[in-house]
């Protein structure tokens, strides 16, 4: 559901479908200050939330919300390649196209890649191929047998690596590049002029697969923040008043 304040537009509803827990996503339209971030806070947890996280947000973004009492949730490092058509190295592996019997071991493989925090459902993967105008959804296959999966996306000047997992019984064996390699030179052939990934500090295999292909650290990085609503007063049996 998208709602105005102060000029900033929001996105809001559960997150991945809790009955407990929202998002809060800023869509543009004027900044967000700390009074639209207080009414689309007071608009959300009056619907019955206990907690609201964010998109994954710059440090710009985060500032009113930081202010009002969110706290960092998930911190992230983005990081940031200047498409450059000498630096992409070619793929190794063939990639193919994701296809519908595909993407439960996709799904799959996904959940075996990722804290609980992080792993997509199949709604989640639709929302990542429909955050830009146009995506491109691959797999590497051994015969039927799906070995890893990337999501890119592209948006105007700009490409994301929306999506980049391996299943672990098949990494170090080029799959994951093979992927990247493929979605760069999608942007690339499309125009994109820059492609951004944000990854979790610790990852350590994604870090430096992404430095192998060059992508720098851009300063400040982005973070999904969190707010708890005050739990209820609870009244002890000790607290009531007896009559
Ligand atoms: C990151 C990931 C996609 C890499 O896939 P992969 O198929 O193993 O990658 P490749 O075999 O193509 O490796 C390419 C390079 O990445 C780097 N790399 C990959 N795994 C690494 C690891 N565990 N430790 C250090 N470097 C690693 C190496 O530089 C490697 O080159 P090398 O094998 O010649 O040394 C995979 O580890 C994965 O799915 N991780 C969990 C999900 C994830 O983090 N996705 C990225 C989110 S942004």
């Amino acid at each position: 559901m998208a709602t105005t304040h102060g000029g900033a537009r929001f996105r809001h509803g559960p997150w991945r479908g809790s009955a407990t827990i929202a998002q809060v996503v800023p869509i543009g339209g004027g900044a967000v200050d700390r009074e639209a971030t207080e009414e689309i806070s007071s608009l959300v947890l009056g619907l019955g939330f206990h907690k609201i996280l964010t998109a994954a947000l710059g440090p710009g973004e985060q500032k009113p919300f930081l202010e009002f009492g969110y706290r960092i949730h998930e911190p992230l490092r983005l990081l940031e390649l200047n498409l450059d058509p000498d630096t992409i190295d070619r793929s190794t592996r063939p990639t193919r196209r994701m296809r519908r019997r595909d993407v439960a071991a996709s799904l799959a493989i996904d959940t075996a890649s990722f804290t609980s925090f992080w792993q997509f459902d199949a709604d989640a993967l639709g929302e990542a191929l429909s955050a830009t105008p146009t995506s491109r959804r691959r797999v590497v296959r051994s015969g039927q047998v799906v070995l890893g999966y990337a999501v890119t996306g592209h948006a105007n000047r700009t490409g994301f690596i929306q999506r980049l997992a391996v299943d672990p019984a098949n990494r170090r064996t080029g799959v994951g590049s093979s992927l990247l390699a493929d979605g760069l030179a999608w942007l690339q052939a499309r125009g994109a002029r820059s492609v951004l990934v944000n990854t979790q500090p610790e990852n350590e295999a994604a870090l430096s697969l992404y430095d192998q292909f060059d992508f720098v650290e851009r300063p400040g990085g982005l973070a999904v923040l969190c707010l708890e609503a005050s739990p209820p007063r609870l009244r002890s049996a000790n607290n009531e008043e007896t009559t």
